[in-house]
């Protein structure tokens, strides 16, 4: 782990344990934009977001949404891959979608991202399905998330995919707690209907892990 990793977890402990937490769930006002300053910044969390988009596999002409978008670390990843696609990324967080604006400005010029300030929960696309959905360290702070991912399904072309990414941040947290993380995101994409499941993990400290799932209509590829 490099030093400027280690010198911003310790703050980040630190700011968590003094009510900064909440800046991660929906950043607001100065603390808001140091969160998002931090979060795209902060190596593990950039090596996460550029790992998940590489694991989404996006094609060129692909139509993807990402959900809790934040500072738009992963739009610009996907932006990337999607050359003359669509990348649509929503954030509850006015200031979010700002600093995502801001990091993803040649594109959003484009016409090639979107970015949306709107909760999950009153998500409203209409247009063309998606082919892919992402989602990095936002699903827990959802209300209802096993509701949200029946309405993302919906969202989704039959054989569409969902990748959902989890770090756990909380103190103490271990290798044990990812894998604790990765069958409840199983569970919530199976309950919610996606079918086709797998997991991948990214040897981190505590590990990420991406589960991965489709919207039953066409048979899922193998894993690879
Ligand atoms: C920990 S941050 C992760 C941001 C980004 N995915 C990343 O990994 O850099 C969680 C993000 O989810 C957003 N979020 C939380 N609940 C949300 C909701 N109900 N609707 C939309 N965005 C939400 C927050 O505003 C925040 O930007």
């Amino acid at each position: 782990m490099d030093i400027g990793e280690r010198v911003l977890g310790h703050g980040l402990r630190w700011w968590a344990r003094h009510g900064g937490i909440a800046q991660f769930h929906r950043p607001a006002g100065a603390a808001g934009h140091v969160a998002g300053w931090i979060m795209g910044r902060r190596s593990s969390n950039v090596t996460r977001n550029r790992w998940a988009a590489k694991l989404l596999d996006v094609g060129p002409a692909e139509r993807v949404l990402e959900l809790g978008c934040g500072p738009g670390v992963a739009v610009a990843a996907l932006a990337g891959r999607a050359t003359r696609g669509l990348v649509v990324g929503v954030d509850h967080s006015p200031v979010m979608i700002r600093q995502a604006r801001r990091r993803n400005r040649a594109a959003v010029q484009a016409g090639r991202v979107r970015l949306v300030p709107t909760p999950v929960e009153r998500l409203s696309l209409p247009g063309e399905p998606f082919d892919a959905a992402l989602a990095v360290n936002t699903l827990g702070m959802w209300p209802e998330p096993a509701a949200r991912l029946r309405e993302l399904a919906r969202l989704l072309r039959p054989g569409g995919r969902i990748a959902l990414v989890s770090q756990p941040r909380c103190t103490g947290a271990t290798a044990a707690t990812s894998v604790a993380a990765a069958e409840e995101l199983a569970s919530l994409l199976a309950e919610a209907g996606f079918v086709g499941l797998r997991t991948e993990t990214l040897d981190l400290d505590p590990p990420v892990v991406c589960v991965i799932g489709y919207v039953s209509g066409r048979a899922a590829p193998a894993p690879s």
